[in-house]
């Protein structure tokens, strides 16, 4: 078992990287005698759920499986289940799933009695790489993503890597662009690491697997560490590919496209457009592309049917919770590993960039 400590003073907490197994003694010591309520997905639990209902005794509940599960009535359900069960502020609210189901079960526990201790088994290589760890809960509104949300930090985090061999291709290529992007950002001897190991992370090698996992886990805890509430810049630069990515998920109606494949497209396109302006190097950008596009991931519009949609993406980023009418804030490229956050991008300029991209 390895262990990361996410460091931000009293809010610290561990990722445990090993067998479930290991991590559920963890869960039923911080539970201290109360019954967790374990939070999963009827397909997921069939799956992998039913040893640790009966190791947490904890009768679980089971959401809508995917995006659909980041919505008001789920939400509601989650709260009325908690009343009924009688938890208090120390039950713990276990999450058995992938970012979905952790993002709507933190955002739950986050509110229920003015927090309870959320604790992620995350279950895709997405979840186990990035959305699980951060704090970050939240659910979509009004037809935007994660309009709704709340920071909430984990008390655990259990990965098992092993979860990931009953999770279809697409989805493990979905996460793996959220893998990647920590080489994007500021770690190119990982980009490096991944041109050469990304196809064996993809076919299930298990310790490229596990590298792969724990350097973005170290990556993102290094990272929120320094910027625990999004406020400084730093933690933006998670968002790299992000900005495109979200209104790329939102033009194509929410579910469409996956989330790490939006954000994929998103990263080719923060590249391009950098290129453009002439801060990064042409051949950067073509490396960039050309890895995604080897593992299966989309790099351009018409690979997600949106070929002729570029300038209807830029109304929504406008709308996005750092910009304005006329500036739109975006993570942008000096290179590889040198993300930095542009908080002022001409939003004409990028409209007339996104209206030529296809
Ligand atoms: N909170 C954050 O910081 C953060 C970061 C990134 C993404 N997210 C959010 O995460 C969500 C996407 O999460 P996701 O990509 O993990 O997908 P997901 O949770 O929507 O799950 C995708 C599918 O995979 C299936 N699945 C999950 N684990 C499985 C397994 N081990 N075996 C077989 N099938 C399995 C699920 O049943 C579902 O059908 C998005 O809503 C995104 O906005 C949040
Ligand atoms: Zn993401």
């Amino acid at each position: 078992m390895t262990t990361i400590r996410v460091d931000l003073g009293p809010g610290s907490y561990d990722v445990l990287i090993g067998p479930v197994e290991a991590g559920l003694e963890r869960i039923r010591d911080l539970a201290g005698g109360a019954t967790p309520i374990l939070i999963s997905e009827p397909k997921l639990f069939a799956l992998h759920g039913q040893a640790i209902a009966e190791r947490l005794g904890s009768e679980p509940i089971l959401l809508p499986e995917g995006e659909a599960a980041k919505d008001w009535a789920v939400l509601h359900r989650l709260l009325s289940e908690f009343a009924e069960r009688n938890a208090t502020r120390s039950t713990p609210i276990v999450a058995l799933g992938g970012g979905s189901v952790g993002d709507v079960a933190g955002l739950a526990a986050s509110l229920f009695k003015r927090g309870c201790p959320i604790i992620h088994l995350p279950t895709t290589l997405l979840a186990q790489a990035d959305s699980a760890i951060g704090g970050k809960t939240a659910i979509d509104a009004f037809g935007e993503k994660n309009l709704v949300g709340t920071f909430h930090q984990p008390a655990l985090v259990v990965v098992d890597p092993a979860f990931l061999d009953t999770l279809d291709e697409r989805q493990l290529r979905s996460g793996y662009a959220e893998v990647v992007k920590y080489g994007l950002i500021d770690d190119p001897a990982f980009f490096a690491w991944c041109e050469i190991n990304g196809l064996g992370v993809l076919a299930g090698h298990r310790d490229l697997r596990q590298q792969a996992i724990e350097t973005a886990i170290r990556s993102k805890a290094r990272i929120v560490a320094s910027d625990v509430e999004d406020r400084t810049g730093r933690r933006a630069l998670l968002n790299l590919g992000h900005s495109f990515g979200h209104a790329i998920e939102a033009e194509a109606g929410l579910g469409a496209v996956l989330h790490g494949e939006a954000v994929a497209l998103g990263i080719a396109l923060a590249f391009r457009f950098s290129s453009e302006l002439k801060i990064c190097p042409a051949a950067d950008t073509e490396r960039v592309i050309s890895h995604l596009a080897k593992s299966g991931l989309p790099t351009r519009l018409a690979d997600v049917g949106l070929a002729k949609a570029g300038g209807r993406l830029v109304e929504w980023m406008r709308r996005d919770k750092k910009s304005s009418q006329s500036r739109v804030a975006l993570v942008l490229a000096r290179g590889i590993g040198k993300a930095f956050l542009e908080t002022a991008v001409d939003a004409e300029r990028l409209a007339a960039f996104l209206d030529r991209a296809a």
